[in-house]
């Protein structure tokens, strides 16, 4: 749902809120500044009257330096105005990403299946900007452009109120097309974003897979996506510029038009003498005052309505909602964590699948320090398992508990803290060996670092690069192997030194002589812990006290290896086709006819 743009307006004051103190001194410079300016003007009225017309010296000398003060006044009000409306913009604009971020760091990892990460970056750089020249430039355009509009019009009807009179019967029609256009500019500025932040989500996208794009010969393709992007983001752009020159020009011809009148029956005043020349030139001064800042705040409105749309969509941001939030309350896990996981008939669909089930009715209970393989046939549902311990999402159905706590009442960081996860796709992040090892643990010495490296016989790898720890691995890990990902995931684990081992697939990336090892270190690593293994492999479900069948999202069986070789089909199966590593071409036959 649309909010207004007043809500969406309020929601983003509260942001100026705790920079009262700069508002009042920017303000007070706006007020001081713009009152000089319109007073600078009374001064050139005397210098013309006395000055110019009378022919005295002394009154000129006076004026001129009235003049002069006046002038060095509103120099030192506007370097204030200047600086701290500037500053606001920037500090308001820092506290905007920074909340956002947070805000979306923080949010359940569905929420990421329908809003593309270019989408979000797009919105934390461009639209911030946006506000930031807004607040920082245009709102205060507007506001001085304002005061200058309301102490012009005053002081044109003190100077002459028949004239003004004449002008006033205008102002309907300047502001009648501001409304007007200024809507439609809003509505386009709106789209013209969404499609900068669409641009920015290709080029993310093409950019982090430029090998498959290459390797695919994708670029002639992508190439042209990108610039239906592009050229759909200048199409509304430009009918955006087009609204806005129409504005201008409109209010321009308006404004000069009355002003040619003006001067017009002024100047008949002046000519039959019911007017001083220094009262028509003040005159005509402050009717150019007023008409540029119609004319400014014109101009700088459709920003302002492109900044509400920024705003509207940073909002939309900040008020998603999340769904794996921590309880009012949270339980504590009290007393010696023992690290007993229980499933309970859980029940879960993806978001955007709700009718077919990904867990249906799983049950499973792993005793503190026991060792569980789950295998199953790929899309089983096993790695899905692993998310739901984690927590990043709740089942529809069943539940979760954590030494007897159901987890949706335990604070979410809470309960990650006891769990290690060595994922499918071993994550790096950029920076160096240190960085990411010591990603689960920030704390850790570099001594610790270094015996989890061992223990995950990463470190003979690590040693063998140009600068040993030190070295950089690039975006992503970019500079690493499959396998040697997988070993820094596996030291990063063991640094941790969790309750709760979750090992998807940790060993699927490795040569048999490497897995031999890295199997060691997990076993280590597993004995006296809960630990949850994705296996593929014999050796692992060989190691564990227990081993768990998925299939379709259900739990068809548990035993040991031999008591599942005889009770359990699929699993006989598997164990023959996948644990005895037969030739690719075997379970590729199996897995197609299975499909
Ligand atoms: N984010 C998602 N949104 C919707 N469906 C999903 C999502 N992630 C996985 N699925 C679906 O849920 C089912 C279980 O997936 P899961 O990743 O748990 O399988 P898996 O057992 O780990 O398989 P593999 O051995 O291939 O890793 C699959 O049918 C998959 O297509
Ligand atoms: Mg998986």
């Amino acid at each position: 749902m649309q909010k207004s743009s007043s809500a969406i307006l309020r929601n983003g004051l509260t942001f100026l809120k705790p920079y009262k103190k700069q508002i009042v001194i920017a303000s007070i410079a706006l007020v001081f500044t713009a009152a000089l300016t319109l007073g600078l003007v009374q001064y050139v009225r005397v210098i013309v009257d006395r000055g110019f017309v009378e022919g005295s010296t002394e009154s000129l000398n006076a004026a001129i330096l009235g003049f002069v003060i006046v002038a060095v006044l509103q120099a030192l009000g506007t370097f204030a105005r200047f600086y701290w409306v500037s500053w606001l913009g920037e500090r308001v604009t820092a506290d905007i990403r920074k909340a956002v971020y947070s805000h979306i760091i923080e949010l359940h990892p569905g929420y990421f299946e329908d809003n593309l990460s270019g989408e979000i970056q797009s919105r934390i750089t461009t639209d911030t900007t946006l506000i930031q020249s807004v607040i920082g430039s245009s709102a205060s355009i507007a506001l001085r452009n304002l005061l200058m509009m309301v102490g012009g019009t005053i002081f044109l009807f003190i100077t002459n109120p028949k004239l003004t009179s004449v002008v006033m019967i205008c102002i309907p029609l300047v502001i009648g097309p501001i409304m007007f256009f200024g809507r439609k500019v809003r509505r386009l500025s709106r789209s013209s974003q969404d499609e900068i932040a669409n641009v920015g989500a290709y080029v993310g996208e093409s950019i982090q897979q430029i090998k498959t794009v290459q390797a695919y010969n994708h670029q002639q393709y992508d190439d042209r996506q990108f610039s239906t992007h592009v050229e759909t983001a200048f199409k509304v752009a430009l009918s955006r510029i087009m609204m806005r020159s129409f504005l201008i020009t409109i209010v321009m011809t308006l404004v000069f038009g009355a002003l040619a009148v003006m001067i017009w029956v002024g100047g008949q005043d002046v000519i039959n003498g019911s007017m001083s020349a220094g009262e028509l030139t003040a005159f005509v001064a402050y009717a150019v005052i007023v008409a540029s800042a119609v004319g400014a705040i014109s101009q700088v409105i459709s920003e302002l309505q492109r900044a509400t749309g920024a705003m509207e969509r940073l909002m939309e941001l900040l008020e998603a909602k999340n769904e794996i939030a921590a309880p009012e309350n949270p339980k504590q896990l009290n007393g010696e964590f023992r690290g007993l996981l229980e499933l309970d008939e859980v029940e879960f669909c993806y978001p955007s699948r709700p009718e077919t089930p990904a867990l249906n009715k799983v049950s499973l209970s792993i005793q503190p320090g026991e060792s569980v393989a789950l295998v199953g046939p790929s899309g089983a549902g096993k790695s899905t398992l692993f998310d739901m311990v984690l927590r990043f999402y709740d089942p529809q159905n069943g539940k979760l508990c954590l030494d007897g706590i159901d987890i949706r009442e335990l604070d979410p960081q809470v309960l990650r803290s006891h769990i290690a996860i060595v994922s499918q796709q071993p994550t790096m992040f950029t920076g160096n060996v240190w960085d990411n090892i010591r990603y689960s643990r920030p704390e850790a010495s570099d001594e610790e670092v270094l015996a989890a490296a061992e223990a995950a016989y990463a470190s003979e790898f690590i040693d063998k690069l140009p600068e040993g720890y030190d070295s950089y691995l690039g975006e992503s890990g970019i500079r690493l192997s499959g396998g040697q990902k997988q070993r820094i995931a596996i030291a990063r684990a063991i640094l941790k030194d969790p309750e709760i081992l979750l090992l998807d697939e940790a060993t699927s990336a490795l040569d048999a002589e490497s897995e031999r090892k890295v199997q060691l270190a997990l076993e280590k690593l597993m004995a006296n812990r809960t630990s949850l293994v994705i296996a593929h492999r014999l050796a692992t479900v060989m190691n564990v006290d227990r081993i768990a069948v998925l299939d379709g999202g259900q739990l068809i069986a548990q035993g040991s290896h031999s008591e599942l070789m005889e009770e359990c089909e699929l699993y006989a199966k598997l164990a023959s086709l996948q644990f005895a590593e037969p030739r690719i071409s075997e379970v590729t036959a199996e897995a197609v006819s299975e499909a």
